[in-house]
């Protein structure tokens, strides 16, 4: 049996990683991010060095352990496609993309594969034209908030009631490089008092419903929302729920749907 360890560093990091994993081979994946691959006795301690490196702050993955489960593994990394020209993907994964989105979701829902996250990361990857503000309302990992900013937004704001997730989501956007224009809280989205050009919430769809007011009442005069993570037979109990929001035709991708639309000003 023998196991391995991916890890993933800058380099003010990689010094650290090799304290606890020896010195390693590194690999140049994109601008100052490096990726190791580490060859250990068991897969068993393969999950125990990824856990000690991932409660010291490092992305680490256990690798697969043999080739029968390399498909699998490959599959599983590759990076999403965001738009022509965006990639997401997990800190050890190359991309040849012309903007990639690094994200280690941790102990927050998202790696931005999700169909229910895909189809808001287009939307934003289409719509973002430069400076706008952003709201992520269930933010998870911080995918789409961090995307935002990477994509031209000029700030974003997640939300989210699951306080672990907030700290993958705040490594995210320092792993992007955009933690001075995105802040992420645990507080109750009522208590939001500003206005975003863009809103947006990939959560369950009675979760949407209960917070309808409350997400309307955050978008900016000439904004937009973009609601995620329903099926198609929630779609009409939704739309009724936003019923002073204009909906566009619905967005579909795989057995998910969404919504996008902007306040009926008459
Ligand atoms: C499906 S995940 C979406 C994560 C991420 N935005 C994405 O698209 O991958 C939904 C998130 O909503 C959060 N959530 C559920 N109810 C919430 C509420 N009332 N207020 C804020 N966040 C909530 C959950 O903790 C979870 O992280």
């Amino acid at each position: 049996m023998s196991g391995s360890v991916v890890v993933a560093a800058d380099s003010a990091t990689r010094l650290d990683i090799e304290k606890i994993l020896g010195p390693g081979v590194w690999t140049l994946l994109r601008i100052d991010r490096w990726v190791a691959k580490y060859e250990v006795e068991s897969e068993e301690v393969a999950r125990s060095l990824v856990a000690e490196l991932r409660s010291n702050g490092h992305s680490a993955v256990a690798g697969p352990p043999d080739s029968g489960r390399a498909v699998a593994w490959n599959n599983w990394n590759r990076p999403t496609p965001v738009g022509t020209t965006a990639e997401v993907c997990f800190p050890w994964v190359a991309s040849d993309a012309e903007t990639v989105v690094e994200i280690d979701p941790g102990l927050g829902f998202g790696a931005g594969d999700h169909p229910s996250t895909r189809l808001l990361l287009e939307e934003l990857a289409a719509r973002i034209k430069g400076g706008e503000s952003v709201l992520d309302v269930g933010c998870g990992s911080g995918v789409l908030a961090v995307a935002s900013v990477c994509f031209g937004a000029g700030n974003a704001f997640g939300l989210d009631v699951n306080e672990a997730g907030l700290l993958a989501a705040q490594a995210n956007a320092r792993r992007n490089g955009v933690a001075d224009r995105v802040q992420f809280s645990s507080i109750q989205l009522s208590d939001v008092k500003d206005k975003y050009d863009v809103v947006v919430a990939n959560i369950h769809d009675e979760i949407l419903r209960r917070l309808a007011g409350d997400l309307i009442a955050c978008i900016a005069p000439g904004g937009w929302l973009g609601l995620s993570g329903v099926s198609p037979g929630q779609v009409s109990r939704l739309r009724s729920a936003f019923s002073n929001i204009d909906f566009e035709d619905v967005r579909e991708m795989q057995e998910w749907n969404a919504l996008i639309g902007q306040v009926n000003i008459e």
